[in-house]
Formats: structure tokens, sequence, C-alpha cells
């Protein structure tokens, strides 16, 4: 953990959390290569040293690094973590607001997951959480790490009337929920909030955060954050043309405890696939079908009636309905302990039901 030496912690301050990524990354020749360049180089101090002279007056800013990866590493381990972290600075009434630089790779998942278990805590604390991270390494030319650090600081210690606490990213000037975010291109500067509904930072959209209100008025209460090593096993499984039954069987003699089903179209899946889907049902793997287009929503009995262990993902793409899966088997494993007789899917629901912003 590194804090800011200058700021006691009982400072009305805003906390900035380092995960790595490109904003926090390097490139041996900057001018000539900016994009070969190795993520998670720079500490999360020294990002916040290079903005701190332009944060809004009377704004503290405190610096702890959780992670300093390339965030296609990302454990299940370093999700506790951070949601742990996140969960205690919303308690913290030192804490005006969370600030998180994470790679773009994987902010979708991140996104999904901080909403879900700290997005009414969030809420019901009145803070903004604000994920950011960048898509030229931090020694680039034009780098965009440090503007969109200080949007994210700007935000997350702007009043709360214009817009509630709740867990938000901001890229390229925009903001978004964070379980909106998706990278959808591979370098442009906007990349993770592409397809999102999304709003002007300096100048909230009425009509998105309307949409913003109405996910928060749905969402009613926080799944459990799993423990390091308690994370259930999920894989992601992409049908297409020649799919074989071995991609499902291989599987089998395995502990893994769900499948999300990457299909076709409205997430349909090759014929080849029934049969060994079926012996997975028998053996209690949860399946979630959703659909590799990249866009829309899979709905349930669509393209053919869903078995009773299968579930639609509705509008979740297939790594938010992985963590939303992890995150539904973990909370219904923990209601059973507690004598509530809930499923998986019950908890499934309450995510994939979510309203969406248009
Ligand atoms: C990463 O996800 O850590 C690398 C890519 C990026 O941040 O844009």
């Amino acid at each position: 953990m590194s804090l800011n030496p200058n700021i006691s912690e009982n400072t009305s301050h805003i906390l900035v959390f380092g995960m790595g990524g490109t904003i926090a990354g390097l490139a041996p020749n900057p001018e000539t290569s900016p994009l070969q360049y190795e993520a998670g180089q720079v500490g999360v101090d020294a990002l916040v040293a290079q903005v701190q002279s332009v944060v809004p007056k009377g704004v503290k800013l405190v610096s702890r690094q959780i992670a300093n990866v390339n965030s296609r590493n990302l454990t299940d381990a370093h999700l506790t973590s951070l949601g742990l972290a996140v969960g205690q600075a919303l308690l913290d009434s030192a804490v005006r607001g969370v600030v998180i630089t994470h790679g773009t790779d994987t902010i979708e998942e991140t996104g999904l997951f901080l909403q879900i278990t700290c997005g009414k805590l969030a809420q019901t604390q009145s803070k903004r959480v604000i994920l950011t991270g960048a898509m030229l390494p931090s020694n680039a030319p034009g780098a965009d790490g440090p503007s969109n650090l200080l949007d994210a600081l700007r935000w997350a210690s702007t009043p709360i009337d214009n817009c509630p606490g709740g867990i938000y990213a901001v890229m390229d000037g925009r903001g978004c929920m964070a379980m909106d975010l998706a990278k959808r291109h591979a370098t442009a500067l906007n990349a993770p909030l592409q397809n999102a509904p999304s709003s002007s930072v300096g100048l909230i959209n009425p009509s998105w955060l309307s949409g913003v209100k109405a996910v928060q008025a749905a969402w009613s209460e926080d799944l459990p954050i799993p423990q390091e090593g308690e994370w259930p096993w999920v894989e992601i499984l992409t049908s297409h043309a020649g799919a074989r039954p071995e991609t499902i069987t291989h599987w089998l003699s395995s502990s893994v405890q769900g499948f999300v089903l990457a299909g076709s179209g409205h997430g349909g899946f090759h014929d080849d696939w029934i049969e060994p889907l079926d012996r997975a049902m028998v053996q209690g793997i949860a399946l979630v079908r959703t659909t590799r287009t990249g866009a829309g929503s899979t709905l349930p009995n669509i393209p053919e009636l869903d078995a009773p262990g299968c579930r639609a993902s509705g509008s979740l793409t297939a790594p938010r309905a992985r963590i939303a899966l992890q995150l539904a088997l973990n909370a219904a494993k923990q209601a059973n302990k507690a004598g509530k007789p809930l499923t998986w899917q019950d908890f499934f629901a309450r995510i994939a039901d979510l309203p969406e912003i248009r």
C-alpha cells in the first residue's frame, strides 16, 4: 500500500486505487512505437503526482496500489482485493469518492463486478466510484491517461446533487455506468465506452441520468464478494461453424461449475453440443446462453426452448455474464448456508433483468 505522505488519512480526500493497465504503461520507444509497451509499470503515486497540480482546489488525493498488472492477467484474487477495498472506502467518512486506474482490456468485468458487489453501498453512501484507464502508455506523445484521470477525479469530487453516488467510468471526456463499459475497439481512444450509453462528464445529460436512476432503483441489494479461493469456476465457450462435442465433454471430468455459451445469432449453439450439454446440466453445471454477435439481447426460449438448467443472459455480454454467473453461484451458496432456499438463477435474474439505459 502506498499513501500520499502529505495527507493524513483522516482529512477528507479522494482515494485513488491503482490496478495497472496502459494508463500505467511505459513504451521503450514512445516517439516511434508508442503501441509497443508494457502495461502496469508506473506506480499510482506517480500517476496522481502528474495531475496533482491541476485538480480542483481543496481536493486532497490519497493513492493506494492494489495491483500493477496488464488487466488481461487479472485474477479472481485481484477482484476480491479491489471489491473489499472499495467497500471499506465507501464506509470511511474521510473518503469523498474513489477513483480506480485500470487496464481497459478487462475493465468490462471489473465494472460489472463493482456494480453488483458495491453499487448499492455507493448509492446509499452518496459517493461516486469512477473507473478509468487509457489507450496510450503514460510516456506516449498525447497520452490520454492524465486527462482521463483528471476527469475521473473531478467527477468523483463534484457535489452529489447533479448525479447520485454509484459505480461509474470515464474515458475520453465521457462518463457511463461502469456496468455498461466494454472494450469494443482495439485502438480508439474511447474504445471501452464506444457502445455504452454515456454522457459528457462536464454536462450530465438528463436522459442518461434518468436511465442511471432507473438501474439504481432496480438494484436493491449488493451480492457478497467471494473470498479469495472461493470464486466459482466458470468458463466461456464459443459456438462456431464446425463446433465439436469434445469442446463440452472435455470439461465433464473437471470441477467446472458453470459455462457461459457465447452462441451465434440469438445465442443458439451447434447441434453437436446438445447431448453433451444435457449431460453437463445433469451433473449440475450451470448454463448461461449469450450471443457472440457483440450487440443485442439474448432472450429466453429464443430461438429454441431453454432447458431448465440453462438461462438466457439478457443484455449481458459473455465476459459480463461470466462474472454475473460467478457472483450468482457464490450468492446462492451463501444463501443456502444461511438456510435460504435461493438458486443461482434467482441471483442471476436480478443482474440480467436490470433495465438498460437507452
Ligand atoms: C490492460 O488492459 O492492462 C492493457 C490494455 C489497456 O489498458 O488499454
